[in-house]
């Protein structure tokens, strides 16, 4: 192998701790690049630093840019076998290009026509849909018609079956959020093509899987095993949104049910396990009162942020934003993340923490002194 046809280089430093550059440290570096070998003493800084540095940036995208393009996209690209999705996904400025908003996360805004529908396929990625606003929309899993409409949140586990069908005769968009950087680079992924268009046009108030499973605290004797994905397809607005109120509501009566004061937060789960939706997806509902400035918290692993109501600013280590309804930013791993609002804020949230928990990799900080300011 020559030199020109190796990715590795290897530098030569003054640093310290680094030896003396000597023609002959220089051959062997070049022969370490011919070999395809890199020495640590040369790279521990980046492979080993002091605490998570993450090549991913801290990124707003702002809903009334996103939604326009989704609407031209509308216009001028089909939907159909072979694309699969009129899906467009963030681009983290940090990551070269690729279409991943962090390192382990993918979001994008899916958009569907008057009456079209998407084809059906299956792929091993863990996915879920969030809808900040319409409706009209069912996605169809496994057979099971879901409907979709501002606010609920629905999960659908690799490898199940699914497709979209709009009965309206109003386009509607909403977010996808997946685990596609994850099985990218672990190169864990499989895809597999269904029908070409959704197996039913059925649009029920309520899906197969509500019926069965959407009564808090009241289990199916049926379905006593535990699963490692919530079998839910969806959690509906109504009772989100009341568990918050119900949260700030009991703050004010003087009881503890808040994670700091004005800062109520649900974290959606599955109901055989009482764990994560996802085997490696965290979905949660934070909700800010109105005058409420949040800790500043650091957490290994990244986010996805949208917000789904209300107007606040937001501060991920050195960027700081205003933001508003259908806005998105992602948090890098281990960047210190706070909010502030005056008229309050709710905000969706996704995250990639089951992975770090389920390797012992997951560690969080919080000061309780730096609050954001108002
Ligand atoms: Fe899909």
């Amino acid at each position: 192998m020559t030199p020109t046809t190796s990715p590795v280089r290897v530098r030569a430093t003054d640093a310290t701790g680094q030896p003396e550059r000597t023609p002959q440290l220089e051959a062997l570096y070049r022969g370490f690049e011919q070999q395809l070998l890199v020495p640590l003493w040369t790279a521990i800084g980046e492979l080993m630093p002091a605490h998570p540095v993450s090549q991913a940036r801290p990124h707003r995208w702002r809903w009334k840019d996103l939604l326009p393009m989704a609407e031209q996209a509308g216009q001028l690209v089909p939907v159909g076998r072979g694309g699969e999705r009129r899906a467009i996904a963030l681009a983290n400025p940090g990551l070269g290009g690729q279409p991943f908003a962090t390192p382990t996360l993918w979001a994008a805004i899916q958009y569907l026509n008057p009456q079209e529908y998407a084809p059906i396929h299956r792929h091993t990625q863990n996915a879920f849909r969030f809808v900040v606003e319409g409706e009209g929309v069912w996605t169809v899993v496994n057979g099971d018609p879901v409907a979709m409409r501002r606010g609920d949140f629905l999960p659908q586990a690799g490898w199940h079956w699914h497709g979209h069908h709009n009965r309206s005769d109003r386009a509607m968009a909403w977010i996808d959020g997946l685990d596609i950087p994850f099985q990218h680079y672990t190169d864990a992924t499989f895809f597999e093509f269904g029908a070409d268009e959704v197996d039913t046009r059925e649009a029920p108030q309520r899906s197969r899987s509500e019926r069965l499973w959407a009564h808090p605290g009241l289990r199916p004797l049926t379905h006593l095993q535990p699963t490692p994905a919530t079998p839910l397809l969806a959690y509906r607005w109504e009772h989100t949104d009341r568990a918050l109120a119900e949260q700030l509501a009991l703050e004010a009566e003087g009881y503890s049910a808040t994670v700091e004061p004005g800062h109520a937060a649900v974290r959606y789960t599955n109901p055989t396990t009482g764990a994560d939706i996802l085997p490696t997806l965290r979905t949660e509902f934070h909700r800010l009162a109105p005058d409420t400035a949040t800790a500043a918290r650091s957490e290994v692993g990244s986010s996805v942020f949208q917000v789904f109501d209300g107007t606040g600013e937001v501060t991920v280590g050195d960027s700081r934003w205003s933001v508003e309804r259908g806005d998105l930013f992602v948090v890098p791993s281990w960047q210190p993340l706070a909010f502030a609002t005056e008229h309050g804020l709710d905000l969706f949230r996704f995250t990639d923490a089951p992975i770090f928990e389920r390797l012992h990799l997951h560690r969080s900080h919080q000061s309780p002194q730096e609050r954001a300011e108002a």
